[in-house]
């Protein structure tokens, strides 16, 4: 299992001294939730502190975009060379479109499929995806209850890429905790997106490698 801590949950007045905890505590992704106070209830951070982030990350970026423009904002975060950068289908006219337009910054695609979304809805832009990521929360806010539901699904989307992109990954956020890690393994789940359960726990090193099953 890939581990992504959520950045949202580090303490923004040592983000810094965060950063580098969980880069040294090997992560594998820093994930990054870019809230625009539209698409969800919550505003978070900029390309100006992101930036700084980047700056100090020794791991690649996973941008999180929950916003309503998404074309501007991945205009905005392509010059910090993200590894990945994915966007909501609720908010999003044209996927296939988006897709094209972040894979030609060199940059990975992925989408994000809210909790009420059919993993159906990425059928037919699978072979264009790097990933696709499952919330297991509603998208705004840390420290959420895991939604079980994701588990059926993520079976569900794990059967349709290995059939459409098996070198699509699965990608699950919200709620991830050493309680449900095996669940996902089991469904299929490449990449956990871990944000109060990494950033609560005092060593960074002990909590993301519960979580390396
Ligand atoms: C929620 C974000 C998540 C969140 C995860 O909108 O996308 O990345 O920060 O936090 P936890 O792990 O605390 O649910
Ligand atoms: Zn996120």
């Amino acid at each position: 299992m890939l581990v992504a801590p959520s950045v949202l949950s580090a303490d923004f007045g040592n983000l810094q001294r965060d950063i580098e905890a969980i880069c040294e505590a090997s992560c594998d992704f820093v994930h990054v939730d870019v809230m625009d106070g539209h698409f969800v209830p919550n505003l978070t951070i900029g390309p100006v502190v992101v930036s700084a982030i980047a700056k100090c990350a020794t791991k690649p970026l996973d941008i999180h975009l929950m916003v309503e423009n998404n074309t501007f904002f991945v205009e905005l975060f392509a010059p910090l060379k993200p590894e990945y950068i994915s966007f909501h289908i609720e908010e999003e006219k044209h996927p296939h479109r988006l897709i094209q337009k972040i894979r030609s910054l060199g940059i990975k695609p992925a989408i994000v499929l809210n909790p009420h979304t059919r993993p159906q809805a990425v059928e037919y832009l699978l072979e264009n995806l790097d990933m696709v990521l499952l919330m297991s929360v509603n998208p705004g806010f840390g420290g959420q209850s895991f939604i079980d539901s994701v588990v059926p699904k993520a079976k569900k989307l794990n059967e349709l890429r290995n059939e459409i992109n098996p070198n699509c990954l699965i990608e699950v956020d919200g709620g991830v905790s050493d309680k449900n890690i095996k669940l996902l393994k089991d469904a299929g789940v490449d990449v956990v997106v871990a944000g109060s359960y990494v950033f609560n726990h005092e060593s960074k090193k002990e909590a993301i490698a519960s979580l390396k099953v």
